[in-house]
């Protein structure tokens, strides 16, 4: 039985869930983008419960700036890394941000296809879909090694 609905708006159904949502809305409050003015909070929680977060650190070189799934996955493998349960994203000035290509195939290497992902809004999640679903094809780095 799913027990996220693909398009629940500001479920309180899962509280573990909320707590990772504001998880990463903390994060964002940390993000360095003096450029863009596009803060983002990303929140990956383990299934032994750590909770790792990270937002975008901008750079005056731009190119050589990163995204806050970036960030939360540098803080998740240094923390130890494990098997991730969900990740939640959030943008201060977009609702339902969604993660970008790179950190998609990012994302993909460290969960699993089913692996949760949220998309939030300032209030709390919006839609919960998967890394699979979000990364239909993508590069597996199984031949690699
Ligand atoms: N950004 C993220 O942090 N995550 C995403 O998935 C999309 C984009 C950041 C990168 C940059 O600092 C700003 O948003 C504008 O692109």
């Amino acid at each position: 039985m799913r027990r996220f609905s693909t398009h629940s708006r500001h479920s309180t159904r899962s509280p573990m869930s909320h707590d990772l949502f504001q998880a990463a809305r903390a994060a964002m409050a940390k993000a360095y983008a003096p450029y863009s003015k596009f803060p983002v909070g990303a929140a990956i929680r383990t299934t032994d419960g750590r909770v790792f977060s990270g937002a975008n650190i901008e750079i005056a070189s731009y190119p050589e700036g990163w995204c806050a799934e970036t960030t939360a996955l540098a803080h998740f493998v240094m923390g130890g890394g494990g098997d991730i349960a969900e990740v939640a994203v959030v943008a201060e000035r977009m609702a339902r941000v969604t993660p970008c290509g790179g950190c998609r195939q990012r994302l993909a290497e460290f969960g699993r296809p089913d692996t949760r992902l949220h998309l939030c809004d300032e209030k709390g999640i919006v839609e919960t879909t998967t890394l699979g679903a979000m990364l239909p094809l993508g590069f597996q780095g199984d031949i690699l090694k």
